[in-house]
């Protein structure tokens, strides 16, 4: 009996160690396959509507959504837990301060005490950055509703949060400047949703959008904005293995392929004027 064991054993460690090495294989190739895939879609596909195929449109979106990680709609109850369990404080950390610096620098020359819209605000940590001598007039909107009860403690007369669905909502007041930072991967087409606030935007109005590229998905959505928009400016910001990227587009130019960043222009009016003198 005791011999049998002896034998027993080291046949059995060689076939776990088999299985456990098939199993290391496997798991490699299917993030390989995993990258390949998330490569050829968002760089082919994204962004396409399929006419005539409301369903297939769907069931590609559904797809996505299941495969994302942290880069996809997440249902409003997911942000509601995240921000009661206080998930989100981070954003006031010191790693955090540079994007929120350059998003109030373009503002304070694009839109000096403009009106502003900040959409997917969270908790207005953009608001207290941006001091109070800097707007004229501030709405933040937001699907969490625990968000914007913390956010709303730092209402006054010239600022106003709501709770809202940022792809459906229908603002009543027109802006100089809309926000999306750290919000679009969280919509299902973020191009889309731009279109539909461009309304809301003054003549010479901006977008001003921020990314952590981390992904295919957040690379093809930069990607799509800018086959829509000209950027007008754009900065890389990068700290301790994480980079956004914060850029001002001129919807203005909208429906016009932009292919270069151009760097010279003074802003977006500037730009608009000379378009309506050729005209
Ligand atoms: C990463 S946090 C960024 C918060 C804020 N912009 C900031 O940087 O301080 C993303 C925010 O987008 C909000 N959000 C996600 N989906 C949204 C939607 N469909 N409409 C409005 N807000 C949304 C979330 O509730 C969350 O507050």
């Amino acid at each position: 009996m005791i011999g049998l064991v002896k034998r027993s054993g080291p046949p059995a460690d060689l076939a776990a160690g088999i299985w456990r090495a098939a199993h290391r294989t496997e798991r490699k190739l299917a993030a390989c396959v995993r990258r390949a895939y998330d490569k050829a879609y968002y760089r082919l596909l994204f962004g396409m509507g399929i006419p005539f195929a409301p369903e297939l449109s769907r069931k590609i979106s559904a797809l996505e959504n299941r495969r994302g990680r942290g880069d996809v709609p997440i249902p409003a109850a997911a942000w509601e837990l995240q921000y009661r369990g206080g998930e989100w404080a981070f954003l006031r950390a010191l790693d955090q301060a540079t994007r929120y610096s350059v998003i109030c620098g373009y503002l304070q020359q694009l839109a000096p005490k403009g009106r502003v819209l900040d959409i997917g605000c969270g908790e207005g940590v953009l608001l207290e950055r941006l001091g109070m001598d800097n707007y004229s007039r501030y709405v933040g909107i937001d699907l969490s509703g625990a968000a914007v009860e913390r956010a709303a403690q730092k209402h006054h007369a010239r600022s106003l949060f709501v709770q809202a669905d940022a792809q459906t909502y229908v603002p009543d007041e027109t802006f100089d400047a809309i926000v999306f930072n750290e919000v679009l991967y969280y919509f299902d087409d973020p191009p889309e949703v731009l279109r539909r606030y461009r309304s809301r935007l003054e003549p010479g109005g901006v977008f001003i959008t921020s990314l952590y590229v981390n992904s295919e998905r957040i690379r093809a959505i930069g990607r799509a904005l800018k086959k829509v928009y000209r950027a007008l400016d754009e900065v890389e910001i990068s700290h301790d293995g994480d980079r956004w990227i914060v850029t001002v587009f001129c919807p203005g130019h909208g429906g016009e392929p932009v292919r270069n960043l151009a760097k010279e222009a003074p802003g977006c009016r500037q730009d608009e004027e000379e378009v309506g003198a050729r005209n």
